[in-house]
């Protein structure tokens, strides 16, 4: 019985070691591949240039899919990586790096069946009747040629969006936003800024307390997680590090509507504005914004006698995040369309996201209203569906091609043989195309929202078959942080962030200023 054990133990342990030599042999395998992509076939220009704008949710999630073999494709995008944009809030405060949340282009691209061509440049105007894009490289190193343009046959517009103003006066000279990777390092140094020059020698009490008021406008899930992040960077680490700042350091959360996080259900409304109160983040609803200068702000609130007031707020930091607005040149581009006439919020398209009175123009993403939210979720299918799409559209091709040659062949055949062969052929081959020409149009599947609230508590409502989970708490934070670990863009991404959560939790959060 004894033997019997120690060859069964022998065995186990032989089988793991293979295991893991194979699983070891296999993750290096992964990584020599992508350090070592193959050589690509260079892009055909015989074949239809499909020009895609952007870099983001919608743009990405359509390369990534597509078969780069059918088309001659071109990205153009001014900025050259993807940005998790979930994420980002984190980076303002140093929770993670920005660079973990980065994933270069030219390496994403490299690794495509086909070579893709990127110019890292800003589309500034989209001709549509000649079918010709102006490019302009708007980095600081210029070349001879830094303004060009672009043919195409096909084109998909996924640029996003712009941060909203709506016009108020002074927001776009003294707030900082949040939307891209520069305005998170521009928020984290303002950060450390108020704070150094809160604490320099003999600043007066008021000064004080304006430099350590931090103000978010906004109170939808942009305004919402920075101001959980910011206030768990003055619980976590700034306190401990710097108390001269304990009595003042404040964050005060400014929202137009009676209530934050409009998209979520109420019971976990009250759960963030519970939350919020423990953490003494102030939340001003029923409060608008008015007038921006470089040290306070003017809102507009109801008083207890029911009139309107409006009240100075002085502020160190002022984060505006009020929504998208449309980019100029998703704009031009409907001015030049007459079928976009009526559309306010952005590119109207059709079920299949053809931007509506263009045949060869599509749209993902926040510039495409789709009567859908603005969100990654949304443009990564949207992306995906097009790829898809694109995919079928080029075999459609094909097969047409084929079916021309035949129906030839079978005219001019010698024998009543040849051509009883070539029409079976034929009738085969309407079978395939009518199989690969039925695409369903673009159906939206949502899978829930999910926010970070500060304190590590998340908030959560999850679609379930048909119906809708609501969930908040440190639960759900766990939840929040593996769902989002693993919609990551690259293993390469969640290993640095994971790496980052380590790191901040262990040494604390970084708060030199650079
Ligand atoms: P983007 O991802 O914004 O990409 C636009 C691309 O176009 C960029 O590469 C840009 O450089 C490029 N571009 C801009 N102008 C031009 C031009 N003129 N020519 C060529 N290229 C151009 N959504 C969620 O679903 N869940 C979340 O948790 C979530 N968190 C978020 C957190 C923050 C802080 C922010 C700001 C947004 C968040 N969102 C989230 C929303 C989500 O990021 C957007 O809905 C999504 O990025 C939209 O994808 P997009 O492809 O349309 O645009
Ligand atoms: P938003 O449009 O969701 O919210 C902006 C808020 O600002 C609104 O509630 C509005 O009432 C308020 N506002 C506007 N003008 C104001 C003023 N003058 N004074 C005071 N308040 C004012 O914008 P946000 O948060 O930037 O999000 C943009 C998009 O990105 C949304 O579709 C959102 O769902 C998505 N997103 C999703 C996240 C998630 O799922 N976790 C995180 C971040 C963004």
């Amino acid at each position: 019985k004894k033997s019997k054990i120690l060859s069964f133990l022998k065995w186990t342990w032989r089988l793991s070691l293979i295991s893991a030599v194979g699983g070891a042999g296999w993750v290096c395998y992964g990584i020599y591949e992508m350090r070592n992509p193959q050589d690509q076939p260079p892009p055909d220009p015989s074949k239809k240039t499909l020009v895609i704008l952007g870099t983001g949710w919608g743009s990405v999630s359509l390369l990534k899919k597509l078969d780069t073999e059918n088309y001659n494709v071109i990205v153009i995008s001014p900025r050259n990586y993807f940005l998790f944009t979930p994420l980002l809030p984190s980076c303002t405060v140093g929770t993670i790096e920005h660079r973990s949340i980065m994933e270069p282009i030219r390496n994403f691209l490299r690794h495509k069946k086909a070579a893709v061509k990127y110019y890292e440049a800003e589309a500034t105007k989209i001709d549509y009747a000649n079918k010709v894009i102006y490019v302009n490289d708007d980095s600081e190193i210029k070349g001879d040629v830094s303004t060009t343009e672009v043919p195409f046959d096909m084109l998909v517009v996924g640029v996003g969006a712009e941060n909203a103003t709506f016009g108020i006066s002074g927001v776009k000279e003294h707030a900082l936003f949040l939307k891209e990777v520069r305005d998170a390092q521009k928020i984290r140094n303002r950060i450390m800024d108020c704070i150094e020059t809160a604490t320099f020698k003999d600043q007066s009490e008021s000064e004080v307390q304006r430099l350590l008021h931090m103000v978010v406008v906004g109170g939808g899930p942009t305004g919402v997680e920075f101001a959980g992040e910011l206030q768990d960077f003055f619980n976590n680490d700034l306190q401990k590090w710097i108390p001269d700042i304990k009595d003042n350091f404040h964050v005060t959360l400014v929202e137009a509507l009676p209530n934050v996080l409009p998209m979520f259900s109420k019971q976990l409304i009250e759960y963030t504005e519970k939350t919020f109160k423990e953490e003494t983040i102030t939340i001003r609803t029923k409060t608008m914004v008015k007038n921006v200068t470089d040290k306070y702000i003017e809102a507009e609130s109801i008083g207890p006698d029911g009139k309107k007031v409006l009240q100075k707020i002085p502020y160190g930091l002022l984060v505006w995040a009020t929504g998208n607005a449309l980019r100029p040149i998703v704009k031009d581009l409907m001015s030049q369309i007459p079928a976009q006439k009526d559309s306010r919020r952005g590119l109207a398209v059709n079920e299949y996201l053809v931007v509506k009175g263009t045949e060869n123009v599509w749209a993902v993403g926040d510039c495409a209203v789709a009567n859908y939210a603005p969100t990654a979720q949304v443009a990564a299918q949207e992306g995906a569906f097009l790829a898809k799409m694109f995919n079928q559209m080029a075999k459609t091709h094909d097969i047409e091609a084929e079916l021309a040659d035949l129906s030839v062949r079978q005219e001019t055949a010698p024998d009543k043989e040849t051509r009883t062969k070539a029409f079976d052929e034929i009738k085969e081959l309407q079978k395939r195309l009518r199989r690969v020409k039925s695409v369903n149009p673009f159906e939206y599947t949502h899978q829930g929202s999910l926010a970070y609230i500060g304190s590590e508590k998340a908030v959560a409502d999850i679609t379930w078959f048909e119906g809708n989970i609501a969930s908040g708490g440190t639960l759900t934070y766990i939840f929040w942080r593996s769902a989002y670990l693993s919609m990551c863009f690259s293993s390469r991404n969640r290993i640095l962030v994971c790496m980052d959560w380590v790191k901040s939790k262990v040494f604390g959060r970084d708060c030199s200023r650079v």
